[in-house]
């Protein structure tokens, strides 16, 4: 499967991903795991955006075209991918077309995962996350078996620096003005599905039901 997860800061598009890259081997391609990882290994693409992320905003889209130009053309990619928190801007999304067209790539469908505000603000003050292996963990409805510590790897599970409240107001605005327009965008291409979020499991269902035809 080709996909597109779209959905406001706290949808649900890392969890999502996570579960469908069960079904079929696609990997998963989160722009927010590759850019954290890169702060934390101090690398020149963390360096340049680390304060944006801290604040909530976007990083330059030249820095992300960078990234997923190459990540896209990687061997692993041939056998499906998932794309959670990208594209994010309009000029991302129709460089990504580009892109996809160059490489003879069509997408199967974008999802939109519809989230009420509300929920999406109590997901993410209490969203945790393993600072190794990246696994997506909420103190309320799927904490970790041993508090603070990843049931997968052992590692460490904290709160991310972008969760104060200031920069998840932040975030949220930044995503309706910047990234709320793909969904006409890729409405308009034909591509898009909207899906209520609010249960991991039907949107799933959802996607493995349209993807079947
Ligand atoms: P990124 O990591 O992409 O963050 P985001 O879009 O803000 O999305 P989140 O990871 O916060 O939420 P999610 O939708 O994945 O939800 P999750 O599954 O974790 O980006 C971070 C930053 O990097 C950006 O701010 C920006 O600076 C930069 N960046 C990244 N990509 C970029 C790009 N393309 N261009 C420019 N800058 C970019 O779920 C949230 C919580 O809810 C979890 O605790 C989970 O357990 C829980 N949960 C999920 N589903 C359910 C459910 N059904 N029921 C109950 N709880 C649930």
């Amino acid at each position: 499967m080709k996909l597109i997860l779209l959905g406001a800061p706290g949808a649900g598009k890392g969890t999502v991903a996570k579960m469908l890259t069960d079904v079929d081997g696609s990997v998963q391609i989160s722009t927010g795991d590759i850019l954290r990882a890169a702060v934390k290994d101090g690398t020149e693409l963390g360096k340049q955006a680390e304060a944006y992320m801290k604040a909530g905003d976007l990083v330059p889209d030249e820095l992300i075209m960078g990234i997923m130009g190459e990540r896209l053309q990687e061997p692993d990619c041939a056998n499906g991918f998932l794309l959670d928190g990208f594209p994010r801007t309009i000029p991302q999304a129709e460089q990504l077309k580009t892109l996809l067209d160059k490489l003879g790539i069509k997408l199967d469908m974008a999802v939109n995962l519809e989230v009420p505000r509300e929920v999406i603000l109590d997901r993410l003050t209490t969203r945790r996350t393993c600072t190794g292996c990246g696994a997506i963990y909420n103190v309320k409805s799927a904490p970790p078996k041993v508090e603070g510590v990843c049931d997968k790897c052992g590692g460490t599970v904290v709160q991310r620096d972008d969760e104060t409240e200031e920069a998840i107001s932040n975030r949220l605005d930044v995503y309706n003005e910047k990234t709320a327009p793909l969904v006409e965008f890729y409405r308009n291409e034909g591509l898009l599905v909207d899906v209520n979020a609010t249960s991991s499991d039907e949107v799933v269902r959802t996607i493995k039901e349209k993807l079947a035809g």
